[in-house]
């Protein structure tokens, strides 16, 4: 079964057809991060009007890699939700109109189940039963998955994603949108030690997770710096030095509740994926973590951790598969909680 996936949920577009035979056969991005670079984030408008104008030539591509014409396509996916409800709608009506003409039935998928099933793309993929860490831009959650598609949620970020902290800390020290990259690329060149933020909520008991007030610790030492340098800028140092902290308080977070949700759930196995899955720091500190507890960590290549087609062609052929498509609505959903999905049939 060859499947179109369609990714329109933020400020990537992405396209990509899988084929349950033989995997990923063509893919392709394209990042608006040029539109919304000077406004420091996305901006919902712009987004789904450079959606509108980009996914037909995309699609188009796909297809010349691929080789393919529109008839070998057995099935449509689109991302469905969560995200920003014009953007959605634009992959959503482009999907359902494509699944008309083509005569093949579409699926609406839940774009964080597609971030989270990513990792399966791999050679070496990870089966269920796992604890799943989805750290991205909107999201931070673990989540026990006994069998895909069926999801628990053992904790969450009551306030910021981790993304989301990592994003408005570069906005702090003026580096570019989407800050995640360039904090850890900064955060290279710090000193450690010379400051040092708090591990929100790792004292007490649960899986819940706070970056908000991390981030106000960074706000505070950036504005403590600015007020003691002549010209109210801060030197590279500093802002590496500020990254650094940041980063390794962000990460040793998440080590400490991912250990804790392996412990409590009583899996060897961990997946990490979404955006800030591609950090480096995370990826590390997750190894040796999951190493003393007997377990093992699985991460998808950087370029499945952010948002792309791939993992929503995989996901939607996987719901395809198992007999799954979309009724008579044409439904989008802004907020939709992971949970709420059903589970796929493997028979
Ligand atoms: O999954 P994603 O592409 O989009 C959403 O679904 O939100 O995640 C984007 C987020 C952004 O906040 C970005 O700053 C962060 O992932 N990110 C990173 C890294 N690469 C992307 N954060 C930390 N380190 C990275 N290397
Ligand atoms: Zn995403």
């Amino acid at each position: 079964m060859k499947v179109i996936g369609i990714e329109t949920s933020c400020d990537e577009t992405g396209v990509a057809i899988f084929d349950t035979h033989s995997g990923i056969v063509a893919e392709t991005l394209y990042s608006q991060v040029a539109v919304h670079a000077e406004y420091g984030g996305v901006v919902p408008e712009l987004a789904s009007r450079d959606h509108i104008r980009k996914l037909v030539p995309l699609m188009r591509e796909v297809f010349a890699k691929a080789g393919l014409n529109f008839g070998d396509i057995d099935g449509v996916a689109y991302t469905s939700g969560p995200g920003l409800i014009g953007a959605l709608m634009v992959g959503a009506s482009t999907g359902r109109a494509l699944g008309m003409a083509w005569d093949v039935p579409t699926i609406g998928v839940h774009h964080m189940e597609g971030h989270l099933l990513a990792p399966l793309l791999e050679e070496n993929a990870p089966q269920p039963p796992f604890v799943a860490l989805l750290v991205s831009g909107g999201h931070t959650q673990l989540v026990e998955v006994l069998a895909l598609g069926d999801y628990q949620l053992l904790g969450e970020s009551v306030d910021d994603a981790a993304g989301e902290a990592f994003d408005k800390v570069a906005k702090m020290l003026d580096l570019d949108y989407p800050g995640g990259p360039h904090v850890a690329r900064l955060a290279e060149q710090g000193q450690a030690g010379r400051f040092t933020f708090p591990r929100p909520m790792v004292d007490r008991p649960g899986l819940d997770m706070s970056f908000s007030g991390l981030k106000t610790a960074a706000l505070y030492a950036v504005q403590d710096l600015q007020q003691a340098s002549a010209n109210g800028q801060l030197h590279e140092q500093d802002k590496a030095d500020i990254c650094l902290a940041f980063e390794q308080a962000v990460v040793d977070t998440l080590a400490i509740k991912c250990r804790r949700a392996l412990e409590q759930a009583g899996h060897k196995t961990l997946v990490m994926a979404g955006g800030v899955s591609a950090n480096q720091r995370l990826r590390s500190k997750l190894a040796d973590a999951t190493a003393k507890l007997g377990a093992k960590v699985y991460y998808p290549r950087p370029a499945y951790c952010t948002d792309n087609g791939a993992m929503i062609a995989f996901a939607g052929a996987l719901r395809l598969q198992a007999g799954q498509a979309d009724d008579l609505r044409l439904q989008i959903r802004p907020r939709w909680p992971l949970t709420e999905l059903s589970a796929i049939s493997t028979d």
